[in-house]
């Protein structure tokens, strides 16, 4: 609420600072905006559109300014009540409203407020999606199809009967942040930072094993708002492997199937991610001896890892992630590898953090930085022990 009153103050203030226009012509142009008043606003063109909404804002009187804030934010009303307008006032006054709707209207594609059909927070853009795992995402062909597919599958369903859940595994640098990013991007316009959107660092947020209580409230009441806010929501467990049994067991009921709803009410939608480095050892081993037998990595299916990771994930006794309700009753739907990276897609990440930061760079510079990282095991020094993890920290170092 305070982001968008400061967004308006200072929309206003840039309003202000625009001529307005003689008091003459106001009549004149509140007539022509009647007029078209049952007009489609899509068929104006958007910078005539855009120039009758600022003269809108323009003339703006502090009663307006009242009627508009009223209907913005309709808890701040009753400290609005003026007296009833001076005859001769009646007509702007109605044009006003006019006005004043479609300056709602106009507020809302930038605010919360957008009403009728679809939630402006939330994009769900599955092409960018797609492109963004093909194109940014480099040495993940099972993460990037197997992502892909279930958030495809799950929002394309009519009806949203369970939460959606997700566990990334695989060694640091390896994308599963990435990946998160990406999902948040996409599916939100405003990203990680969208209200549909939380994410917690098991380290961070939840540091000290004593006030699990504490953070398990905490925990249950974000979860509880964040639903509240908005239909399709996505909470995002980095860290996972360090999650409190506590929180773990809330998480439970939220990721169960639900009992079905009013007929004709669609279900609210929720994405849970859980990234963690369980099972990284086991993915890296498999794939290290698919290699050397002479498997590209490419051939590599999800079959060749599926059982070994979610064993390994079950008898972990270093984390309660692998013995909590989550993985024992099936309440996650996917286990998605995260494979180790190789030298060529380290070269890969220091090319899109140079164009990223749009910097220049020669094919020796790849190459320079990507030899900076440590590769391992020793014998066949095949996968990067930091995957694509600070490269472009990496890049600042070897800029004059
Ligand atoms: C979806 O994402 C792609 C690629 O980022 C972008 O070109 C396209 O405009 C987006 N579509 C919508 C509807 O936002």
């Amino acid at each position: 609420m305070l982001g968008g009153t400061f967004r308006l103050l200072l929309l206003l203030l840039l309003l202000l600072l625009l001529p307005l226009r003689p008091p003459g012509t106001q009549g004149h142009s509140g007539a022509a905006s009647s007029g078209q008043e049952d007009e489609e606003p899509a068929a104006w063109p958007g910078v005539q559109r855009l120039k009758e909404q600022l003269r809108t804002v323009g003339t703006l009187s502090k009663r307006y300014w009242g009627l508009f804030s009223c209907t913005v934010w309709p808890d701040h009303c009753q400290d609005q009540e003026a007296p009833a307008p001076p005859l001769g006032w009646s007509l702007p006054l109605q044009w006003g409203r006019r006005s004043l709707d479609r300056l709602t209207e106009w507020f809302c594609r930038f605010q919360d407020c957008c009403t009728g059909g679809g939630d402006c927070r939330i994009s769900n853009n599955l092409t960018g999606l797609e492109s963004d795992l093909r194109v940014r995402l480099h040495g993940q062909h099972l993460a990037s199809e197997l992502v892909l597919r279930a958030v495809r599958g799950y929002l394309e369903k009519p009806q949203g009967d369970k939460a959606l859940a997700l566990s990334f595994h695989g060694w640091s640098g390896t994308g599963k942040n990435f990946v998160a990013r990406m999902l948040a991007e996409n599916l939100y316009r405003d990203g990680l930072r969208s209200d549909c959107v939380k994410m917690f660092i098991s380290t961070f947020h939840f540091p000290h094993p004593k006030y699990a209580d504490k953070y398990k409230e905490e925990l249950r009441c974000q979860m509880q708002e964040t639903r509240r806010r908005c239909h399709q929501t996505m909470f995002i467990f980095d860290e996972a492997e360090k999650l409190h049994p506590v929180l773990l067991e809330l998480l439970g009921p939220h990721l169960e199937l639900r009992v079905p709803e009013t007929q004709g009410v669609e279900p609210p939608r929720a994405i849970f991610l859980f990234l963690s480095n369980l099972g990284g050892s086991v993915i890296n081993k498999e794939v290290l001896g698919l290699l050397k037998a002479g498997w590209s990595r490419e051939e590599i299916t999800i079959q060749h890892l599926e059982t070994l990771l979610q064993a390994e994930i079950t008898v972990s006794t270093d984390s309660s992630f692998g013995s909590s309700r989550l993985v024992k009753e099936n309440l996650i739907d996917f286990f998605v590898p995260f494979l180790p990276l190789e030298y060529r897609h380290v070269r890969l990440c220091v090319r899109d953090a140079f164009l990223s930061q749009d910097l220049l760079y020669t094919e020796e510079a790849l190459d320079e930085i990507a030899k900076m990282m440590t590769y391992v095991p020793e014998e066949e020094q095949l996968f990067s022990s930091q995957g694509c993890k600070s490269i472009s920290q990496r890049i600042n170092l070897f800029l004059p």
